[in-house]
């Protein structure tokens, strides 16, 4: 059964009773197939899952979709319990943020400037500063996030690794719909000819990894082919931990773009330069 818990303090007691070792799911809910993956993912990584579903609100710009992101916690709980998560997190904002915005917040460095965080100024320092209350506050062993939000998962690792919070980071991959689209809480805002228009992005990201052994720009060339008449925000072939891209060997092709009002992201792995 799970346990819901919507306080500090009632999150500390369910902590204290977690027998062995914890994995943290964070989450801000609207939960679908890929939060699955990174709960079953969590199951095989400690002894015990607990996960946060907090709609943050420090990530948003102030023309993004807070308010219209979809809040769906009664469904949510309804799957963790399916998935067998013992422990929920679901904090108010008030909760999460007692005093309004923190006055002091994480500074995602130059990373945090790059691809998304120079199309949503801020968002990275709200996701670093959410995650690192969120450890603080849950004790986890380790952390799972997905691939999906690439750059996210490279800053958590480079946040948890330079200001030394003893918790394991763990990447799970991204999950898809048979036809390829990245499965999202942002899909749900598609209408049925936007959803075949967003096919655009897997489809040119498929194609550009099929170029790898042809080199860069080979895969850039092929991936723009297909992204043709899709308002891309940007495309980028870089380094694994998001560097420069190498002549050969293992890199990663990111997209983002918006289709309709809609802003999605997507990513793949790919190798450079001849095997
Ligand atoms: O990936 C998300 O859903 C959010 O950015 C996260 C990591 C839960 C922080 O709010």
């Amino acid at each position: 059964m799970t346990e819901l818990v919507r306080t500090r303090a009632e999150l500390a007691a369910a902590r204290a009773g977690v027998a062995g070792s914890l994995a943290l799911v964070p989450t801000m809910g609207a939960l679908h197939d890929g939060h699955a993956e990174l709960i079953r993912h969590g199951g095989t990584q400690a002894d015990a899952v607990a996960v946060s579903v907090f709609v943050n609100p420090l990530q948003f710009g102030p023309a993004e979709d807070l308010d219209r992101y979809p809040r769906t916690l009664e469904r949510d709980l309804e799957l963790l319990d399916r998935l067998g998560v013992g422990l929920v997190f679901a904090p108010s904002a008030t909760e999460m943020y007692p005093n309004g915005s923190p006055a002091v917040t994480v500074d995602p460095g130059p990373l945090g400037a790059l691809l998304e965080g120079a199309s949503r100024p801020g968002h990275f320092a709200g996701v670093l500063t959410v995650v690192t209350k969120l450890l603080g506050l849950v004790h986890p062993d380790v952390a799972v996030f997905g691939e999906k939000d690439y750059q996210q998962l490279a800053l958590i690792r480079r946040a948890v690794a330079d200001l030394e919070l003893g918790v394991r980071i763990v990447g799970a991959p991204t999950v898809r719909d048979p036809d390829g689209l990245a499965l999202s809480s942002r899909n749900r805002y598609l209408t049925p000819q936007q959803r075949r228009h967003a096919l655009a992005l897997s489809r040119a990201l498929r194609a550009g990894a099929e170029e790898g052994p042809s080199g860069a720009g080979a895969v850039l060339k092929a991936a723009t082919e297909e992204l043709r008449g899709i308002d891309v925000d940007y495309l980028a072939l870089r380094g694994v931990e998001l560097g420069p891209a190498p002549a050969t060997g293992p890199a990663r092709l990111l997209v983002a773009a918006r289709v309709g009002t809609t802003r999605l992201i997507d990513n793949v792995p790919l190798t450079l330069g001849p095997a």
